[in-house]
């Protein structure tokens, strides 16, 4: 089939089109409520089908005798350990695992969070949860007490599931006293902790709360899969939104197994016994459908790599485990690979290894420049397929589907819309704007299986976040054009979310931290081009009448500070005093307009403007500070 009958028919007849793709999976109840309303009146998917992702991504390969497959390839060079799972062993740890739990208490619709670095045991531990029925709140091991204290508060998590650390490149990351303090400052406090203790630091056990994971394992009864609806959720997984309050994505046990299943084929063209690559963190979407769920859904072998592109222990780090697992598949974000770039600027490691059996690189996670395009592909010699995706969605919106139908790509566009994905770029007003011309992106409703139907707890959230500004359409958040071909070009988010090498980040909950330090009157925290990290956030202060402090010892406070409350991830190092910023007459700082002068872009002053000399005084501030990209 082309990719244009594959598309039409999941947009004209999407019950039939995903029906049909749901056949493709060992339910439990095969669906017959293909697409229905909530009592919110949002579409859902397969509400009356019953199944379990746990027994579809395990028990069920090794009932159809593949349970001797590779399931999982652990290799990490910051330890020096490598380890291979096969399918049959793992279903084993997980039903032991989700018997460990259950011990706890913890019964179908119960949250579970997972706080781990990137070690087989995290997808265990997610898989046990989704065998329980129970819903798994994964929080990347990057953030600070202070985040995972607030998702703790949301998700109100029966048990945790931690690990003594994390390491990143030759420093070991204690997890344990951060989620000691975390729970310290949540308001909700979990039954009980289940810490693994690795060797490289020991954690610290509290009497009456704390278990050890390989004790409790040791004599667990293994526990089975237990049958959930479509429309119960699996994860709930927690991303940035314009607040410093995260925004808890739920998302659904049936549509997800079904999109999930699909895109394998669809979209990476690769079947059972294929080894995938999801070069990113358990602790990211990416993680959770393309380290766990998508490839073993499918049958393949996932690698779970506790290492960094680059300086574990060189540049070549991605090439070696292509060789070594015959990868066929590699995804990452577009930072990885101009990180290797700035280290490796002619893919000279590239020779050590035979990537004969490497046969697609995809990227996604924030906009694919083209020169890594370029550069990525000339290097490799493999094709480069950039597509775009959210947390939200779970799965790719736009892309090229390989699996399907391989279209020419583009530098700089992110493909066409995936099936399903009724995509359109509107003007402020919600008309339909013609190629070439830029506007927001929506998607025009229903949205099809694995995007998210509300936000955790908070219905009107979602409804007020993403439905009310263009009615009848979910609201991305990006912008971008379309071209004649219909090509998709995605050129960045139309709100106050940034992307930092690959991580989402909210300047709105920075500009909360930043402007909680007592010199601090007002403050402006914006995103601006990184040629590594794609952004860096740069703090602008207004000191408060009568404050004297040197600017210096002013920045590393700040810098300590969002530190401390977000963590090492936000990338927050750097922050300038100003004497003013400019805002409209309404008193709204003009982010946008600070941001396309730091990026050297053409703008133009809104008439709202309140003080026109406040734009040269921002514009002499950031560049006598070297933030105006060439
Ligand atoms: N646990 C604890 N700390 C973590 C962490 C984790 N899981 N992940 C990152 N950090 C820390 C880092 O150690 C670093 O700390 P530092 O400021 O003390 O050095 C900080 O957070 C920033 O991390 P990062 O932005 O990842 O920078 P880096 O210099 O360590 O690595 C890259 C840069 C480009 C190599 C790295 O960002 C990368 O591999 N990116 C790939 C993209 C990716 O995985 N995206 C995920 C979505 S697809
Ligand atoms: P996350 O929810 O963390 O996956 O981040 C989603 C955001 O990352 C999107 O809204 C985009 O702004 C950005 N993004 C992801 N993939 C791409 C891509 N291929 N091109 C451009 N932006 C992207």
């Amino acid at each position: 089939m082309s990719y244009q009958a594959e598309y039409s028919k999941s947009i004209n007849t999407p019950d039939v089109f995903w029906a049909e793709k749901a056949q493709d999976l060992a339910w439990y109840k095969q669906p017959e409520k293909i697409l229905s309303k909530d009592e919110n009146g949002i579409d859902r998917w397969f509400a009356d089908g019953e199944l379990n992702t746990a027994y579809l991504a395990l028990d069920y390969h090794v009932e159809n005798g593949r349970g001797d497959n590779i399931a999982i390839i652990y290799d990490s060079p910051v330890t020096g350990q490598k380890r291979k799972i096969s399918y049959s062993a793992l279903r084993d740890e997980v039903a032991k695992f989700a018997g460990v739990l259950k011990s706890q208490g913890v019964e179908k619709g119960d949250r579970v969070v997972i706080y781990m670095p990137m070690v087989p045991e995290a997808l265990v531990a997610m898989l046990a949860v989704a065998r329980l029925g129970a819903i798994h709140s994964v929080v990347f091991g990057g953030f600070a007490p202070h985040e995972l204290a607030v998702r703790i508060d949301d998700a109100e998590p029966k048990v945790i599931v931690s690990a003594s650390c994390g390491i990143e490149i030759s420093k070991v990351i204690e997890y344990k006293p951060m989620l000691d303090q975390a729970i310290e400052k949540s308001a909700y406090k979990p039954s009980a902790c289940i810490i693994l203790q690795r060797p490289e630091a020991k954690a610290t056990m509290i009497e009456g709360r704390d278990i050890d994971w390989s004790e409790a394992a040791a004599h667990a009864e293994p526990a089975d899969c237990v049958p959930v609806k479509g429309t119960d959720p699996l994860y709930i997984l927690y991303t940035s939104g314009t607040t410093g309050k995260p925004k808890g994505v739920v998302r659904d046990n049936g549509g997800h197994a079904v999109a999930m299943k699909y895109s394998m084929k669809s979209i990476y063209n690769v079947e059972a016994g294929d080894v995938f690559w999801a070069a990113s963190d358990v602790g990211w979407v990416v993680g959770h459908s393309y380290i766990v769920y998508g490839p073993l859904l499918a049958g393949c072998t996932t690698i779970v790599y506790e290492g960094k592109p680059v300086r574990t222990p060189d540049a070549g780090a991605f090439w070696r485990v292509c060789e070594e697992y015959d990868v066929k598949v590699l995804f990452s974000a577009p930072t990885a690979f101009r990180a290797i770039k700035k280290e490796d600027p002619e893919g000279k490691l590239l020779a050590n290894y035979d990537l004969s059996n490497l046969r697609t690189i995809f990227m996604a996670g924030e906009r694919l420049d083209p020169p890594t395009y370029h550069w990525t592909m000339d290097v490799t010699g493999k094709p480069v397929i950039d597509h775009w995706w959210q947390t939200e969605t779970g799965w790719a919106i736009c892309g090229n589907m390989t699996g399907i139908e391989t279209l020419p790509p583009k530098a700089g566009s992110a493909t066409v819309p995936i099936s399903g994905f009724n995509v359109q770029i509107l003007d402020p007003d919600g008309n339909e704007l013609p190629a070439g011309e830029q506007g927001a992106i929506a998607l025009k409703l229903p949205l099809p299986p694995s995007c998210l139907p509300t936000v955790w707890g908070d219905y009107e959230r979602f409804r007020t976040g993403y439905l009310t500004d263009y009615p009848g359409y979910y609201c991305s958040g990006d912008g971008g054009y379309k071209d004649e071909d219909g090509y998709v070009f995605i050129m960045g988010r139309t709100d106050d979310v940034i992307n930092v090498a690959g991580h989402r980040l909210s300047t709105g909950e920075m500009e909360e931290i930043v402007a909680g330090h007592p010199a601090v009157a007002e403050c402006a925290v914006i995103g601006i081009n990184d040629p590594l990290k794609g952004q860096q956030p740069i703090g602008f202060v207004l000191l408060k009448n009568g404050i004297d402090i040197d600017g210096k010892q002013l920045e590393s406070e700040l810098v300590a500070l969002v530190r401390k409350e977000i963590g090492a991830v936000a990338c927050f190092k750097r922050a300038v005093v100003v004497d003013r910023l400019p805002k409209t007459r309404s008193g709204k700082i003009l982010r946008k307009l600070m941001r396309q002068i730091a990026d050297g872009q053409d703008y133009t002053v809104p008439s709202t403007i309140d003080d026109p000399v406040s734009l040269s005084v921002i514009e002499d501030v950031m560049s006598k500070n070297g933030l105006i990209s060439e």
